[in-house]
């Protein structure tokens, strides 16, 4: 007892040594740097040797040949620093360009290089995809970090994500909504009619099980960005689950904002059009 107590100490202080929100944050203003320029070289001596494990799309992908060697315009970012599990997400609305885009990055660490980067790349076509009502929307909200004494654990934070994600398929689930709550999908915004109530209890699937569900956790922030597959998103391939993120804010337990980047095979989801608003 005595032994496994110590040893989870010992464990506890060698990751926390590691894994800096400094040496996090250091790498996501990196990233920003390469993204504005369009080129990798400001995270050149960040990314581990050899062997990263970078996606598009959670398609491989050439980190040189990808989306960062297009310089871009970033009009908002936001990052959330997980030291726990040495990880990262950055959110980046691209709207006032000839090419809008909002994309979603998720990066993850060891000995302080990063060993994976996963790219969500958002563009006309996506579900709900605007980014100018995203840039819109999100500077409407307050996303402030929450002062140490109001800040939830880990386990409350993670706890209403996953409870969102539950109550897919378990219609007896009870999600922690607040009020008041707003969902910011590709560009829709669903506290448009009422920015005091909670516009998120609008209705969710009841038999889609989400997979391969994957945290990012900042409690400084009160944020979970979740990365999933979502099945049934796209009508014209119902059995294949699209790349997904779901980056939620909690306040006191419960959900505050939630922001979507849902990936579509056909534009608009097999639905036809551009902007189905919500599902
Ligand atoms: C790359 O990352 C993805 C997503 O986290 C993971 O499924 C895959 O196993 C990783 N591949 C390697 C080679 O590490
Ligand atoms: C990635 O792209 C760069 C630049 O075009 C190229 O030099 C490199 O060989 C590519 N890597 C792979 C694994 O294809
Ligand atoms: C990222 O956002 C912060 C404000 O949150 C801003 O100060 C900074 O300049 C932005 N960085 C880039 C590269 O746009
Ligand atoms: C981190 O890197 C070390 C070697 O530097 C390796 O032994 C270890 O398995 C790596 N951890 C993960 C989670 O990949
Ligand atoms: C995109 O959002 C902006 C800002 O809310 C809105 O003015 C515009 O009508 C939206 N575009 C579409 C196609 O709905
Ligand atoms: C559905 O949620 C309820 C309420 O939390 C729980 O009691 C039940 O076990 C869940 N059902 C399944 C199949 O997980
Ligand atoms: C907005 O939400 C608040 C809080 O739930 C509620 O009291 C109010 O009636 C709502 N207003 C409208 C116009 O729906
Ligand atoms: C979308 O258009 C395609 C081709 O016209 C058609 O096959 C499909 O049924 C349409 N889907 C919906 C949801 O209307």
């Amino acid at each position: 007892m005595l032994s496994s107590i110590f040893l989870t100490g010992v464990l506890a202080a060698t990751a926390s040594a590691e894994c800096t929100r400094a040496m996090l944050q250091d790498a996501t203003s990196k990233y920003l740097l390469a993204q504005s320029s369009g080129s990798i070289s400001s995270l050149s001596t960040t990314i581990s040797n050899n062997n990263l494990n970078y996606t598009e799309n959670w398609k491989p992908a050439n980190i040189s040949t990808g989306i960062l060697a297009t310089p871009l315009k970033i009009d908002h970012n936001r990052s959330i620093h997980d030291t726990t599990l040495c990880a990262t997400f950055t959110e980046l609305i691209i709207a006032k360009s000839e090419h809008p885009y909002v994309i979603g990055t998720r990066m993850l660490f060891n000995n302080s290089k990063i060993t994976t980067m996963e790219s969500l790349v958002t563009k006309p076509g996506d579900w709900a995809f605007n980014a100018t009502g995203y840039l819109y929307w999100d500077s409407l909200e307050k996303w402030d970090p929450i002062s140490v004494e109001k800040r939830d654990t880990r386990a409350v934070i993670q706890a209403a994500g996953d409870a969102y994600f539950d109550r897919f398929d378990n219609v007896s689930l009870v999600v922690p909504w607040g009020t008041p709550c707003a969902r910011l999908e590709g560009g829709a915004y669903t506290g448009r009619q009422n920015m005091t109530g909670n516009t998120c209890d609008l209705g969710l699937p009841s038999k889609i099980v989400v997979t391969n569900r994957r945290y990012v956790i900042d409690e400084e922030m009160g944020v979970v960005d979740m990365y999933l597959g979502f099945p049934g998103l796209d009508r014209s391939h119902v059995n294949e689950a699209m790349p997904d993120s779901h980056m939620f804010r909690v306040e006191g337990g419960k959900i505050r904002y939630i922001h979507t980047l849902s990936t579509c095979i056909n534009s608009g989801c097999g639905l036809n059009t551009t902007f189905p608003g919500r599902i």
